[in-house]
């Protein structure tokens, strides 16, 4: 087991990467041992809410990003108040980023804050969404419309509930790993990059979830509020990624495969603007390609159900009202000789991006 302490903007929360599963009792003494506690899972990690000794989860009605809804910050803040929780209780949720995104911000509404402890059990989870504090909802179809900065007092990553995990989810969490890696200037990329094309079978599961805990943890805590730029750049691919998951509708892809798609997008508008070196774009690439991704523009998912027309503008409005824009400009995050850089893109420059993101489809944004 390794254990790590963070602080985030004066929250302590301690993190432990373990093979097993833990158990109530190892959650309460850390959480506090006299509270009472509720355990939020989904449809497919009740079996683990079970196994942890939760005598009656609350289960969301499913699972994915459909659920990041308000029935959902409902449906926990209800059952928190039949059992009579306060204040000073413990939410734990039990999932992927989902679970932990819908759990931290009912926790966080919760009589102004319950206590928080999340179990993550996606690669996704691990590598990202479970630390850090960002929660949130997805409303009138725009991903994390809602949400607050609510970290939790404890994470667990549990790596042998990784074993029950699809292998379309294994791959959206390898995606913010290999992010995670090209973003760590301490690490050295050329061996990583060796190791990580070998698939999941070969992966050393604890040392990059490690590497990517340190490295997130390290940015958040100088940043806990993303009000300067070091935290932005764990938006690498995430710009370009999230208008795809709109323009494709909620879910439909995976968050990984979206953000994987997104990364060779922000390396071939870094190789355009001459921030890019020609050999790490073709070596971030040539990895998500060899790993399975899709690395083309533009991607399959807008060319679903015709022309790919309304997808391409529903693209292209999503990829306008990032909520990342600064002064009229979009900020990109882009590979440089090292880690990466934010680059704002002006107007004028839309046109390159276009290109870059939609490849043919971008002849129907002159009609
Ligand atoms: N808060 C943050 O900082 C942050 C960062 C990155 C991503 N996110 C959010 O995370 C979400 C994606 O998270 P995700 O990829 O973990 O998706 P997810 O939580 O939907 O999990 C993916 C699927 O795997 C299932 N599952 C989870 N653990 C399992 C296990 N061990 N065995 C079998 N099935 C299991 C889930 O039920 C779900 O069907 C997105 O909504 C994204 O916005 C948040």
């Amino acid at each position: 087991m390794t254990s790590l302490n963070f602080n985030f903007g004066g929250t302590d929360t301690r993190v432990f990467i373990q093979d097993e599963l833990p158990s109530l009792s190892d959650i309460l003494p850390i959480m506090g041992r006299d509270k009472r506690y509720h355990v939020i899972c989904d449809e497919n990690t009740k079996p683990y809410a079970d196994e942890i000794g939760a005598s009656v989860p609350i289960c969301l009605s499913g699972s994915g990003e459909k659920e990041k809804n308000w029935d959902s910050i409902k449906k926990i803040l209800k059952a928190a108040c039949a059992a009579e929780l306060g204040r000073d209780d413990i939410f734990i949720g039990i999932g992927g980023g989902v679970v932990s995104d819908i759990c931290a911000f009912a926790a966080s509404i919760y009589m102004r804050g319950a206590r928080l402890a999340l179990v993550s059990t996606t690669l996704l989870g691990m590598a990202d969404a479970a630390l850090g504090g960002k929660t949130g909802i997805d409303l009138f179809g725009i991903k994390n419309l809602a949400g607050t900065f609510y970290p939790a007092r404890a994470v667990w990553m549990p790596l042998s509930t990784l074993k029950t995990l699809p292998p379309s989810q294994f791959k959206s969490g390898l995606a913010e790993i290999i992010k995670s890696v090209i973003l760590d200037e301490t690490i050295d990329e050329n061996t990583a990059f060796e190791e990580l094309s070998k698939g999941n079978a070969a992966v050393r599961l604890e040392k990059i979830v490690l590497a990517a805990v340190k490295l997130k943890g390290r940015i958040v805590e100088a940043d806990p509020r993303e009000t300067g730029t070091e935290r932005a750049k764990l938006n690498l691919g995430h710009t370009f990624g999230h208008a795809l998951e709109a323009a494709a509708g909620l879910g439909k892809i995976t968050h990984g495969e979206a953000v994987a798609w997104g990364i060779v997008r922000a390396c071939e508008l870094g190789l355009a603007l001459g921030i890019t070196p020609p050999e790490r774009a073709h070596a971030i690439t040539h990895l998500l390609q060899n790993l399975g991704y899709e690395t083309g523009a533009p991607h399959p998912a807008l060319l679903s159900g015709g022309s790919g027309q309304p997808l391409a503008r529903k693209f292209l409005n999503a990829l306008n009202s990032d909520k990342k824009r600064i002064a009229g400009s979009l900020r990109f995050i882009i590979p440089a000789q090292k880690g990466a850089v934010i680059v704002p893109v002006s107007a004028e420059k839309m046109p390159l991006v276009q290109e870059i993101a939609l490849g043919s489809l971008t002849e129907f944004l002159r009609i």
